[in-house]
């Protein structure tokens, strides 16, 4: 483990057991302000170093024509990915058939419902209910944790926290698509990207979720860093932002992609059609599931 998130892990313990006091949130203020300015310093050398501030924007479209997306599962909820982004998933899924997917971070687990018939394995990563509790995530957000688990085929779950998570001992085949939408913090993000890389196929594509902010133009800095960082700048070459997505990618070498000027100017015109699941049953347990580590850390 580096010192950098040895003093992350003492300084997020700390902020837990604080949490409330005064002097919990002014330590967490001046530790706020602690990490903007190294955020800054990190961005300068690595703007330096990679040559430039941002990924290149690409084409949704070049990479997958106009084939159509169907999501089986989508919620609204907040925190889900967005349906381009479930697409964008699934595109990658059809590409690179066989596809053995990981899922670092599942939330309710649509993303994985919706890769029924396109990929032929997943494997989700994420945090059991009692570390989310620890960490004070909402009950709602606790009680709905890999809500639609059961109906996902060829499902392995690994209710665990990435940080702690021997990847060697994911279960076979290696993986070759993987989406990283876990703790988004930059050692967490540079962390999760090493492990990835280290176990995953010869062939294969990486997707972070979050590389940029909502309006898709700002980079998200910590996000971004994490993933330069935890690559070798030997793969900076192969890395893009999609467009019409906060994603970033990995793509293999071979693969041609198209630059794509603006995110302002569309690239397509799309058609959406919405109805309601008639098996979408969306009663939740409030019974904690999953076995769980033991930190308590808040987010
Ligand atoms: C933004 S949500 C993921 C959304 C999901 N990928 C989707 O597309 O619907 C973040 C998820 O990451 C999980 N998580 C946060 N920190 C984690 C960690 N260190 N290890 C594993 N999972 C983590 C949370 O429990 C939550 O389920």
């Amino acid at each position: 483990m580096s010192i950098g998130s040895f003093s992350y892990r003492v300084v997020r313990n700390l902020e837990s057991r604080l949490q409330g006091t005064a002097a919990g949130k002014l330590g967490v203020a001046g530790y706020r302000v602690i990490r903007n300015l190294r955020v800054r310093s990190r961005r300068r050398r690595l703007t330096r170093e990679y040559g430039r501030s941002a990924l290149p924007l690409i084409r949704f479209g070049a990479l997958f024509g106009s084939e159509p997306f169907r999501l089986s599962h989508y919620t609204f909820a907040p925190w889900s990915t967005s349906p381009i982004e479930h697409a964008l998933i699934q595109g990658l899924a059809r590409r690179l058939k066989p596809c053995h997917f990981l899922e670092i971070g599942s939330l309710r687990g649509e993303l994985l419902a919706n890769l029924n018939g396109l990929v032929e394995s997943s494997i989700s990563l994420s945090l059991a209910k009692e570390d989310m509790v620890k960490r004070g995530y909402p009950k709602a957000v606790v009680d709905t944790n890999l809500l639609y688990e059961n109906e996902v085929k060829n499902l392995s779950v690994i209710y665990a926290d990435s940080r702690e998570y021997d990847f060697s001992k994911l279960p076979p085949p290696p993986r070759n698509l993987v989406f990283i939408d876990g703790d988004h913090a930059y050692e967490i993000v540079r962390h999760d990207t090493r492990n990835v890389l280290n176990f995953c196929a010869r062939e294969s594509v990486i997707v972070w979720h979050d590389y940029s902010l909502g309006d898709h133009m700002t980079v998200n800095w910590p996000v971004f860093a994490g993933i330069l960082d935890g690559l070798p700048s030997t793969a900076w070459n192969r890395l893009y932002h999609v467009n019409n997505t906060a994603c970033a990618v990995l793509l293999p070498e071979s693969w041609s992609v198209r630059v794509h000027e603006d995110p302002f100017r569309p690239e397509t015109t799309f058609s959406i059609s919405i109805s309601e699941n008639p098996k979408g049953s969306c009663e939740t347990s409030t019974v904690p599931s999953g076995a769980g580590g033991s930190e308590s850390v808040v987010f």
